[in-house]
Formats: C-alpha cells, structure tokens, sequence
C-alpha cells in the first residue's frame, strides 16, 4: 500500500472504511493514530490485533470539534468545560467517567474513557465525514505495541508492513504530512476530581504550568490508583537499538572512548559538539517544541543504523522540557547498563 493523499475522496472513502468496521491510519498534530468506529467493539479489536497490545489498555476516543461530547462521558466537570475551551480542538487528552453504553473495548473495562478532539485539518476532516461527525474514532498511535510512535505516513507503513498489504487489517493510510506536535497528547485524568483533583497521567505539549492557569491548581503526579495508561508503562516508545542518555559534559569523552573500541555508534544532540566526529548523529532544536517535533523520526533514522546504542545528549531538566524528557527516559528504559558494558567491552 502507498499512503494516500488527503483528497476529499480518499478522506470519505476512509471514512466509509471505519463506518465499516475497518482501521484506518491518519494524521494528527501529535503522532499518527490507527482508528477504528469507537463504538463497534470487532472494530476496536482489530486495533489491539494489528498493535500486538494487551486487551485491558484503553483507548482514546476522537472527536470532531462539534460533536457532543455528553455522548461518551457521564458528567461534564466545569474544570473539563474550562480546559475544553482553552485547548481544544489540540494536544490535550481528558480521562473522564465514560457514559453506560460505551463499549468495554474502548475503556480496556475501566469506568472512564480518555477523549480529545484533534487540531489536524486531516484527522478532522475525517471525524466530520465518519458518521457525519457524531461518530468517535478510537486511535491509540499507529505502531506496534511498545514501539516509537510515527510521525510521519511512511513511519506507519513500515511499522504495518503486513497489514497494509491489500486484503491485510489495515484498509487506508492517510498522508497528512509530519505531525507538527511530535508527542503524544497531554492525558490528564479528571476522573477522581473529588478525592485526588487533577491529575497529569502523561505530560506532553500542553504543558502542567498551562493547565494551571486555566484551573487554578498545578495538577497532580499519578498516584498508585491512578487508572491505568499504557503509555505510562516504564519502557515504552522504544527503537530497537538500545538507547542511552549521556549528560553533555561527558559526551565527547564518552563517545571518543566507545570510537576507540571501535564501538558503532549513532548520536542525537541539542548542542555543538565540535570535538566528536560521527556519521549517524541527528541534530535537535535546542529547544522543547522543536526537539519534540524531531524526536521519533530521529529516534527512527538512528535505528536503521544499526549502532552498537544510540546515544542521546541528555536534556536540560527545566519544566518545558518535562514531555520529551518523559518519552526518552522511557525509550532508554531497558538500556540501564549498556553503557557500561560497551566501555567495558574489548
Ligand atoms: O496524541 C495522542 O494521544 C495519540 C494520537 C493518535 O491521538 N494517541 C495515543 O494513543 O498516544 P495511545 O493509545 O498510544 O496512548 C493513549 C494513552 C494510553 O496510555 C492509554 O492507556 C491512555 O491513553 N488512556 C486512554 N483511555 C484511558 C482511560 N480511560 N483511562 C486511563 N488512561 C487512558
Ligand atoms: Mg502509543
């Protein structure tokens, strides 16, 4: 399969796909997401097939900017109406207590369902043509289970090689360009507002520092019983090389030392560093948006290397920078030790 261009034709023929009971894969302002009719349970479940995903992870539900949104959830909290005007249509994800008749599937059997309406002119144009916009598309990110999410319409057909064959799961990929956010949304749980207040279950664009200026209280960090989020895992959003942080005043010595030892190599840096010489080196915006724009498609490209470890300048700790260093210290999570490995290694 190729992905298609967003025409209106290949827009409604997408939606004609989900009003089917098929996934299609589309472009959003933070990663790619494969959707499927949040309200046909076969549907859903052929999500969690194509990802290889563990059945009790929920998923998100998206929405056209008009639709309703007293379809899928039970109450509305003001703090929701509030946060809703401020950032949506955009990266913001509201896990709220779901309405009766929303499918165990979508809510991977939890009380809540997690629901955000997308700014992408072509994930929108999509929810407006799918059941003429009163329909939710459930859409986690468009990879494999654990893997980086994609960024790009070729990152889902390599990462779906089988399923987008003809006759294969998936039945469109819509081209929309690279996501302009690069993350995955901002979740954050209003479920238990009562008893825990707001609570950040993953940072992302939209920052904690802004949800408190709308609500007038920073939210919280996920507690033990917050409910569940699979990007929340420990190791997640990981590329098959090994990936490891290495602060900045140690970067030179460090990779001229693993050179020496004839160690291959791929780098990702935000700064200068004019000492080291390497061919697979990828270099960010010194900046949060811009780096987080960059991240997963570099993340990707230094995979195809094939290094020995991909190492990652490690990122200033400020606040802004909280959702980029969350989804590195998680694609580095199963790398602890490697470092010290390879300088041992002869
Ligand atoms: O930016 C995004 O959020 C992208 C695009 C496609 O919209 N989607 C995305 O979906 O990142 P996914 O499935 O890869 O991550 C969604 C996260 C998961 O960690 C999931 O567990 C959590 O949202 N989630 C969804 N519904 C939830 C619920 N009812 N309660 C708790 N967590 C929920
Ligand atoms: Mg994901």
């Amino acid at each position: 399969m190729k992905a298609q261009a967003c025409t209106p034709c290949a827009v409604a023929e997408a939606a004609e796909a989900l009003e089917a009971g098929r996934l299609v894969a589309f472009p959003t302002e933070t990663v790619y997401g494969l959707g499927a009719d949040a309200e046909n349970p076969d549907a859903v479940a052929k999500i969690y097939a194509a990802k290889g995903r563990p059945q009790n992870h929920p998923v998100i539900v998206h929405v056209a900017p008009e639709a309703d949104i007293r379809h899928w959830v039970s109450a509305v909290p003001p703090e929701a109406e509030r946060l809703i005007a401020a950032f949506w249509p955009g990266p913001l994800t509201l896990i709220l207590k779901r309405a009766v008749h929303i499918p165990d599937a979508v809510s991977g059997g939890q009380d809540t369902i997690g629901i955000r309406c997308p700014s992408h002119p072509v994930a929108q144009d999509l929810l407006r043509a799918f059941k003429g916009g009163k329909g939710g598309v459930a859409a986690p990110s468009a990879n494999k289970f654990g893997h980086v999410s994609p960024t790009m319409a070729e990152h889902v057909l390599e990462e779906f090689e089988q399923e987008t064959r003809p006759g294969g799961l998936i039945a469109a990929v819509l081209d929309g360009g690279q996501s302009e956010v690069g993350i995955e949304s901002t979740i954050l749980d209003l479920s238990r507002l009562t008893t825990h207040g707001p609570v950040l279950l993953r940072p992302g664009h939209i920052s904690a520092t802004q949800i408190e200026a709308v609500l007038g209280v920073l939210p919280a960090s996920p507690d033990a019983a917050a409910p569940r989020a699979s990007g929340t895992l420990d190791a997640h959003y990981a590329p098959s090389t090994p990936v490891v942080q290495v602060p900045s005043e140690i970067l030179d010595q460090v990779v001229i030392r693993l050179q020496q030892k004839g160690k291959k190599l791929a780098l990702m840096s935000y700064q200068a560093h004019p000492a080291i010489h390497a061919s697979d080196w990828r270099h960010l915006p010194a900046e949060p948006a811009g780096y987080a724009h960059d991240l997963y498609a570099g993340l990707r490209e230094l995979d195809h290397a094939h290094a020995d470890a991909i190492l990652v300048e490690a990122l200033p700790q400020e606040k802004d920078w909280q959702g980029v260093n969350d989804r590195l210290r998680r694609a580095a999570f199963d790398s602890h030790g490697v470092l010290e490995q390879l300088l041992k290694d002869d």
